[in-house]
Order: structure tokens, then sequence, then C-alpha cells
């Protein structure tokens, strides 16, 4: 049975002070209110993340995660954080190639292959983020889109790893926008990932990778997204900076 997932990507987001205020509500209302069989994941800025940690540790259901993670180990690239830092503070997950990484850091799939990697060996659990614009959904070619950021940058994995990843869809043109994919878009789009997941892995492995949405999901509308058969749970942005929202979109299942 795959795993239901809510993660929060704070994106540059809160100050120290008012980031851990977030997390102690976050982890306090998770663990009053929560049922067993959900994961929540808080995505902090990298100041905040082990200090994040520790707060996560007060809940068996509440994890954390980066934003972003470099595709080196360790060496002389100013500004970049490695995979064992990031474990280090006791971090389990890392987002790689958001749309807003792609666009603004021109991160590439062939680049976010070797994240993906690192990151597995050093058994931090990625959460890979796939979607496409508007003018790409427009032109209907957004099924062939995005399944060629899953060939380029996971299809190089095996049956075991890839079953250890985590995909995110994110439609460029519902990121912030308040204007969310309808629960249609959303599950015609992940039940075509999953079939070409399946068609590289098998059904069986296809079968085991959680697959969530993200782009404006919010406490109204979620309980519809997650109740598509291929919607495993959301990647949320500026509702996982209200500790209530949050923890309402988790409890939408
Ligand atoms: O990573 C989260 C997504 O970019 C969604 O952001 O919920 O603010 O639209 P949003």
């Amino acid at each position: 049975m795959r795993k239901k997932i809510v993660a929060g990507n704070w994106k540059m987001n809160k100050n120290f002070s008012d980031g851990l205020t977030l997390a102690s509500e976050v982890v306090n209302i998770v663990n009053d209110e929560l049922n067993d069989d959900v994961i929540v994941i808080m995505c902090s800025p990298f100041i905040h993340l082990a200090q994040v940690a520790k707060n996560a540790q007060e809940s068996d259901k509440v994890f954390v995660g980066a934003q972003n993670m470099s595709e080196h180990t360790a060496g002389a690239y100013t500004g970049d954080i490695s995979a064992e830092m990031i474990k280090s503070v006791g971090a389990e997950y890392v987002i790689l190639g958001h749309s807003e990484r792609r666009e603004y850091h021109n991160e590439t799939n062939d680049q976010l292959a070797k994240r993906v990697d690192l990151a597995l060996e050093m058994g931090l659990t990625p959460i890979f983020c796939c979607g496409e614009s508007l003018e790409i959904r427009e032109s209907g070619k957004e099924v062939s889109y995005v399944c060629n950021q899953l060939t380029e940058s996971l299809f190089h994995l095996t049956e075991d790893e890839i079953q250890k990843v985590v995909i995110a869809y994110e439609p460029i043109w519902a990121i912030g926008t308040g204007k969310t994919a309808s629960s249609q878009q959303a599950q015609d789009m992940h039940k075509s990932m999953r079939d070409f997941l399946a068609g590289q892995f098998g059904q069986e492995v296809a079968d085991e990778v959680s697959i969530l949405y993200g782009g404006s999901a919010k406490p109204d509308n979620a309980k519809e997204l997650f109740a598509q058969p291929d919607v495993d749970g959301g990647l949320i942005g500026g509702a996982s900076l209200k500790a209530r929202d949050f923890v309402e979109i988790a409890k939408s299942f």
C-alpha cells in the first residue's frame, strides 16, 4: 500500500523564530488530531532545518525535508548544501526539481538525475517535482512533457530505487495562482504518470510510488483531490504556512 503524504514547502518564507513557532504548532496539532496512516513533512529553509527536525522528533508522524540539494558530495561549491549535511541534521526528505528551481536556477533533468542518485545513496527520500507550463498544457502536450521529465531524471533507477522516490506533479500554472487543477485533471495526469512508470518498472512497482499533487491545494479542495485513486497526497506551498490549514489538508484523506 503506498504512503499517503502531505508535505509543506515553506519556500523562502518565515524568519527563524516564526518558522520554529509554525513547526511546533504543526507538531502539536498533528499529535492531537491526525490519523496514523498519513505522513506529514515540513520542508523548511535550510537555516531552520536542524531545529525544525528537533521539533519533529516530538511526533512519530512528522518528518522534515530540505527544499533543494547539491549534486556534489562536498567541496568548493560556495552556498550549496550537500546531501550529507541535510541528513546530518535529521532531515529525511529533500525536494528536487521544484519548478521554481528549474526556472530561476536553470536546473536540468540531467542534473536532477544526479541529485536523485545522491539523495538515495545518502538515505534521503527525494520528492521529485515535475509539471508543465500553461503554454505546454494549452498545446495539449502536457503528458509527454511530464513523462519526459520522469524519463530523463528517474528512468535510470532500479525497481528498488524508484519505490523510494516520491513524485510531486505540480502544474506550473496552478502554483501560487489560486487556480487549482481540477481533481479530474490531477487524476488524469497522475494516472498517465503511473501508467508510464508501469511501462518502465512494471505495474506492481508503479503502484508503490506515491504521487502527490501540488498547486493551490487548500483545506477546501484537498478532500476532492485526495479522493482521486492516483492522488496520494499533496505538496503544499502557501497553505503550509498556517499550521491549522496545513493540518486540515493532512486530515482530508
Ligand atoms: O511546492 C509547492 C507548490 O509549488 C505549490 O505551491 O500551494 O502555493 O500553489 P502553492
